[in-house]
C-alpha cells in the first residue's frame, strides 16, 4: 500500500505565460499542465528557449502565470499577493541555481544562515541549524570556509544547505550541475536523492540526460508546450 494515491503537491493547469519584447507580447508557456506527487523527484528537459526556467518559476512562486491554475499543497497559488508568495517561498520553497549564488565574503555557515537572518531567528538557534544543514550536504568540517575556498561541488552543497535549512517541502533546481564537471555532478545527484529519501520534492531542470537519469520521471517541455510524455517513468 506504500504507493497508493501519493499525495499531489504541484498542480498546475492550463497555464499560460507571454512576456512583452517591444510592442509584441511572445507567448512562453501555452496551456501548460503539469501534476508532481509529494516526494517525487522529477527533471524537466528541454531545448534552450523552450519556457523551462519559466516554468520552474512559476512553480517556484518567483514569477506567476497569466492564467490557469496553480495549487501548491492545496494552497491556491494563483492571484495570491506578493506576500502571500514570500512567505510560501520562505516556508514551503528551497532553490538551488546553476551560479550557486552564495556571497563571497562571508563564510558558508553565514551563507547557509542568511535565510534565517532574514526570518529573525536568534543567532545561537541560527548556528546550530546551519551547521545540522551543512552537515547533511557532507560539509560540517568547511564550515569557516569563504565560497572562494572551496571547489565548485562544495559551493553547490553550501547552497544546497542554505536551500534546505528552513526544512523547506520543496527543492526547486534549476541546472543546478550546469557548472560542474560529472563528478560533482553525481555527488549532487546523489545527495538530491538522499533529500528525496527524506521526503522533499524534487523538481530540477537539467540539460543533460546522465543528471535527468537521477530522477524518477522526465517532463520534455517543447517551444512553451508540455510534449506528451506522460509515463516517461524513468527504469531504475
Ligand atoms: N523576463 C523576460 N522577459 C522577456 N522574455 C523572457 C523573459 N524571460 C524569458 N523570456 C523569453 O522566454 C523564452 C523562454 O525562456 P526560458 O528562460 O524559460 O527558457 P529555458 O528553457 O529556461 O532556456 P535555457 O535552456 O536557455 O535556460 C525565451 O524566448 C526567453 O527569451
Ligand atoms: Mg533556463
Amino acid at each position: 500500500m506504500a504507493h497508493a494515491d501519493r499525495h499531489q503537491m504541484i498542480q498546475l493547469h492550463n497555464i499560460h505565460k507571454s512576456y512583452q519584447r517591444g510592442s509584441l507580447l511572445v507567448p512562453v508557456l501555452r496551456n501548460v499542465s503539469v501534476n508532481i506527487k509529494k516526494g517525487e523527484f522529477v527533471a524537466i528537459m528541454g531545448p534552450s528557449g523552450s519556457g523551462k526556467s519559466t516554468l520552474l518559476n512559476i512553480l517556484g512562486c518567483l514569477d506567476t502565470a497569466d492564467s490557469g491554475s496553480y495549487t501548491l499543497d492545496s494552497k491556491i497559488i494563483q492571484g495570491a499577493s506578493e506576500d502571500d508568495l514570500a512567505a510560501i517561498r520562505n516556508h514551503w520553497l528551497g532553490f538551488v541555481f546553476q551560479s550557486f549564488n552564495l556571497i563571497p565574503r562571508i563564510d558558508a555557515r553565514y551563507n547557509v544562515e542568511l535565510p534565517m537572518v532574514y526570518a529573525g531567528v536568534l543567532p545561537s538557534v541560527r548556528q546550530k541549524r546551519a551547521l545540522a544543514a551543512l552537515k547533511i550536504v557532507g560539509l560540517a568540517d568547511r564550515a569557516t570556509h569563504i565560497p572562494a575556498h572551496l571547489s565548485g561541488g562544495q559551493q553547490q552543497r553550501v547552497a544546497i544547505a542554505r536551500a534546505i535549512v528552513n526544512d523547506p517541502e520543496i527543492i526547486i533546481a534549476d541546472e543546478p550541475t550546469g557548472a560542474l564537471d560529472s563528478q560533482a555532478s553525481h555527488e549532487i545527484m546523489h545527495l538530491f536523492q538522499q533529500l528525496q529519501a527524506s521526503g522533499k520534492t524534487i523538481v530540477m531542470v537539467t540539460h543533460e540526460d546522465e543528471v535527468a537519469a537521477f530522477a524518477q520521471r522526465i517532463i520534455r517541455v517543447r517551444d512553451g508546450e508540455i510534449a506528451d510524455n506522460k509515463n516517461e517513468h524513468i527504469q531504475k
